[in-house]
């Protein structure tokens, strides 16, 4: 068989140990791999490379794709989505392996649907696709806003402040949950939860009657307070109708300080989360997903998701993966708020 590769939407680290293990495993069932470049673009433009053995040999413990991505949308046009299959055809392709979340996951379900052989793979840091427990990337995440919490907390409590620490997690608060739980933050703040800027004061204040004239707040960019729409600092929008986000942080930090008079700053992680070297577990549930997946192409099972329930790795119809997102739940956010304050 002749298979395409490619890896779409924000990057995630493990995205080089999935291709990696994609294309050797490939090679043992003695099919040939080309890697589109940069996403649904190298797919559009009939960009691509061959990929063997020699070129995928050390990159598993690299963060980044070496076939690039990008946040094209082919489904914007059809002309588009004709140019999708166009190169699919022109390359004798017989299916194609989709690297990404929920954005590149649902253009893979349409083209599925429209009669391309299709495999999924699930990517991003957020961890908010459905039917699998974990994506790759969320580990790495959550271990860099993990540390990042540790180191700002001593600034925080050296310096009397209150810092607010602005993580990724646009409808999704898995990386603020987890890292904020894990880093001993004293508010957690997520996008399914709207909060009262007034309740974060009144705890800011009752840790200052402790002692503790410090408190370190994990918000998702994605969080908002009551009555409020999205906080942001720019309406520029991505292929997929995103706004970009980012300024909850600054907006809090601002309001805290006016309202408590305590000192405040902002730190926004952004794209630290995304980069630098695989975690040992993403490595290795990038590896096993990139297997999976050849696995079904060779029993021509397409228009799956490879995905990891438990402990054990299943295939999920494509449609289900993207039919909601997997948002934090009432008990898990219960658990968090135990430690607030
Ligand atoms: O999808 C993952 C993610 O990290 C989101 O949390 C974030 O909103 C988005 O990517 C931003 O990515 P970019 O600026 O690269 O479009």
């Amino acid at each position: 068989m002749k298979l395409g590769i490619l890896t779409s939407g924000g990057d995630a680290p493990g995205l080089n140990s999935v291709i990696r293990a994609a294309v050797i495993k490939a090679e043992s069932y003695g099919h040939t791999v080309i890697g589109f470049k940069n996403g649904w673009k190298g797919l559009m433009n009939n960009e691509f490379i061959p990929l063997g053995r020699d070129d995928v040999e050390e990159i598993q413990y690299v963060g980044g794709t070496i076939i690039g991505s990008s946040r094209e949308n082919p489904l914007l046009a059809e002309e588009n989505v004709a140019k999708c299959f166009a190169t699919f055809r022109a390359n004798n392709l017989d299916a194609l392996i989709v690297i990404g979340g929920d954005d590149t996951i649902g253009v893979a379900n349409v083209l599925f649907k429209r009669g391309m052989p299709i495999v999924g793979i699930p990517k991003t840091i957020d961890n908010d696709l459905n039917c699998t427990d974990y994506t790759f990337g969320f580990d790495t995440a959550i271990n860099i806003a993990t540390d990042c919490l540790d180191r700002l907390r001593t600034t925080a409590k050296s310096h009397s402040r209150v810092m607010v620490v602005e993580m990724m997690g646009r409808e999704a608060g898995w990386i603020t949950l987890k890292a904020g739980i894990a880093g001993g933050a004293n508010f957690i703040l997520i996008p399914e939860v709207p909060f009262d800027i007034d309740e974060i004061c009144d705890m800011i204040q009752k840790r200052a009657k402790r002692g503790k004239y410090f408190s370190l707040i994990a918000v998702a960019e994605g969080a908002k307070p009551h009555d409020y729409d999205e906080i942001v600092e720019t309406h520029e929008k991505d292929g997929f109708g995103h706004i970009r986000l980012g300024g909850i942080g600054k907006f809090l930090a601002h309001e805290i300080e006016k309202r408590t008079g305590v000192e405040s700053r902002v730190m926004v992680l952004g794209y630290l989360q995304r980069g630098g070297p695989p975690t040992a577990f993403d490595r290795s549930l990038a590896t096993i997903f990139g297997v999976r997946a050849l696995d079904l192409v060779e029993c021509r099972d397409f228009g799956k998701m490879v995905a990891l329930q438990g402990t054990k790795i299943v295939s999920v119809p494509l449609e289900n993966a993207v039919a909601e997102p997997k948002l934090v739940g009432f008990d898990d956010y219960q658990l968090a708020k135990s430690f607030f304050g």
